[in-house]
């Protein structure tokens, strides 16, 4: 049955939003690797879990050397995914079924092999075309080291070497992931323009949006001056107190206040999300001032250890955060970069997994990890605020942790030599049907990665209709939180009488919301159960569980 999509111009306040990795959702002409016209067959599945509006990552024009996150033209899309046509069917599909539809944009880096940055590399130091870039010369004799000790979120140096076109040893240039992602310089007018123009060519499509890759970016501290610290992974800082000079300047501002109001002339309903690993709220908090963002991803929300005390304070911090500016709260437990819920929760509480799970980590307890994570879904898609939905999480896939080396494709695999598994294990096809090749994924039975051997049980046609299967729990939590308002009412911290400090209460509109975090089993509070991640027995809520109740607010 379509939805309609919330008329209201704060739609986004409230949305759940899922999360298509292109690569991975469903490929139509066999070659293995997911595409637009895959997506446009497969939408109505996401009307059936019901989620306001789709992310799409990139699907542009791409050597892939970062699975498109390295953007070679911006204004087309990328054989492998189809074409512009294939784009403008896609979202006169999402329209008919009222979904919305966001796309990436990519304004930190290029690909190497973008027009300008050829350019760049044929018209020499000096040049307006380098002026593009982030290059400079060398420091020591000959310029032969790199002009600053910066590490490249992905292992190894900021910086590659280029030759010149006479053939000699020439300037550096930098790239804060991989070498083919050459940084842009966001001082230069033609620059800023230049994704003026790009914004407004996908506005002009009837996008709904644009989730910001690398937000915190953008503009590097003047000088470029040496980091303290290197900072070991994609997602942030080591821990020593130094602000990085690589992230979270305050002239990225200045560029998200531009975007917002090029955005206001297409209406007030168009959004713009913020990738930034920036801590703490607080600081997030400034991307989401009402003149710049609408929203930035809760990435403090996704990494808090499973602890009842962390949650509450950083749920609270949050909400304080955002609210400050007036900016809803997003909630992510999933995306393509970190590992998945129910694996990442099946490890001891507080592992690092940024650089991913291969064969040789440790393996996650699946059964545990479920539990936790189920738990953890039901309290994300209760809390105020706005919520995003990775593609798999809705059938409680994990996380592939048993890719073979030649498999992995994540540069950041090859640039550590190894020692980061990388995130392709939370990036492998989804499984639709049980028992074919690829399980629905391809006609031709080819996945660019291979799916666990065990997937059957995760594919989505083997739990729908499936009483008690993580599927229907989505379900079923996206129709109560929409019926009871849940991502627009206020929340309020409840303590229950016997509770333990392993337990997190919460109540939301008319809606009490129970979670034992670990803990031992929670006495019920009285009231109309909606809804609950565990069976409950007995009448007590079980440890990594969650329950909805229906009761008035104290
Ligand atoms: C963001 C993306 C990630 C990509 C990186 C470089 O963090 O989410 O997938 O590798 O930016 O573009
Ligand atoms: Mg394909």
């Amino acid at each position: 049955m379509p939805q309609t999509t919330p008329p209201s111009a704060d739609w986004w306040r409230s949305a759940v939003i899922y999360q298509i990795y292109p690569r991975s959702f469903a490929d139509s002409d066999g070659d293995g690797i997911g595409d637009l016209p895959g997506i446009t067959t497969r939408l109505d599945h996401l009307t059936e879990l019901g989620v306001d509006a789709v992310w799409l990552s990139p699907f542009y024009t791409s050597p892939q050397a970062d699975a498109g996150y390295d953007v070679s033209n911006y204004r087309d899309v990328d054989p492998v995914f189809g074409t512009l046509a294939d784009f403008r069917i896609l979202v006169v599909r999402a329209r008919d079924l009222g979904l919305r539809v966001i796309v990436d944009i990519v304004p930190n880096h290029t690909s190497d092999e973008h027009p300008w940055f050829k350019q760049a590399l044929a018209a020499g130091p000096g040049s307006p075309e380098r002026e593009r870039y982030m290059f400079r010369d060398g420091r020591g004799p000959g310029g032969d080291e790199p002009p600053n000790n910066w590490q490249s979120a992905f292992y190894g140096p900021a910086w590659t070497r280029v030759t010149e076109s006479d053939g000699s040893p020439g300037q550096w240039y930098l790239h804060l992931f991989d070498a083919k992602q050459p940084d842009l310089n966001w001082a230069n007018e033609r620059v800023r323009a230049e994704f003026d123009g790009i914004l407004r060519f996908w506005l002009d499509l009837g996008v709904d949006g644009f989730r910001v890759d690398v937000a915190r970016g953008l503009v590097k501290a003047d000088g470029l001056p040496d980091y303290p610290v290197q900072f070991q992974h994609a997602s942030g800082e080591s821990g020593l107190r130094t602000r990085s000079p690589l992230f979270d300047q305050p002239g990225v501002h200045a560029v998200y206040r531009r975007w917002r109001s090029l955005l206001a002339e297409y209406g007030p309903d168009k959004i713009l999300v913020a990738e930034a690993h920036v801590r703490p709220p607080s600081r997030l908090a400034q991307y989401v001032r009402p003149d710049e963002m609408h929203q930035a991803f809760n990435f403090e929300f996704l990494d808090c250890p499973y602890r009842a005390r962390d949650l509450r304070a950083v749920i609270t911090e949050s909400l304080d955060a955002c609210g400050s500016v007036g900016a809803p709260s997003t909630w992510v437990l999933n995306n393509h970069d970190d590992v998945r819920h129910v694996s990442r929760l099946g490890l001891p509480v507080g592992t690092w997994t940024d650089d991913g799970i291969g064969p040789r980590d440790q393996q996650p307890d699946l059964e545990l990890g479920t539990r936790r994570a189920l738990a953890m879904t039901l309290v994300q898609l209760a809390l105020p605020g706005s919520a995003y939905i990775y593609q798999g999480e809705e059938v409680g896939l994990p996380e592939h942790t048993q890719l073979p080396d030649q498999a992995r494709q994540d540069p950041m695999f090859a640039r550590s030599g190894g020692r980061a598994a990388g995130r392709d294990g939370c990036r492998v096809p989804i499984p639709w049907e049980p028992g074919t090749p690829a399980r629905g994924f391809s006609p031709s039975g080819r996945t660019w990665l291979p799916q666990g051997e065990d997937w059957d049980r995760y594919a989505v046609s083997a739990q729908r209709g499936v009483d008690g299967s993580v599927y229907e729990l989505y379900r079923a939590a996206l129709r109560l939180r929409r019926e009871y308002g849940l991502g627009i009412a206020a929340l309020q911290w409840v303590t229950l009488p016997g509770a333990g400090e392993d337990v997190l209460s919460f109540q939301v509109g008319d809606v009490l919301v129970v979670a034992s975090i670990g803990g031992g089993d929670v006495p019920m509070p009285a009231g109309d159960v909606l809804l609950a991640s565990a069976p409950l027995g007995g009448g007590a809520l079980p440890p990594d569980a969650t329950v909805w109740i229906r009761r008035r607010a104290a």
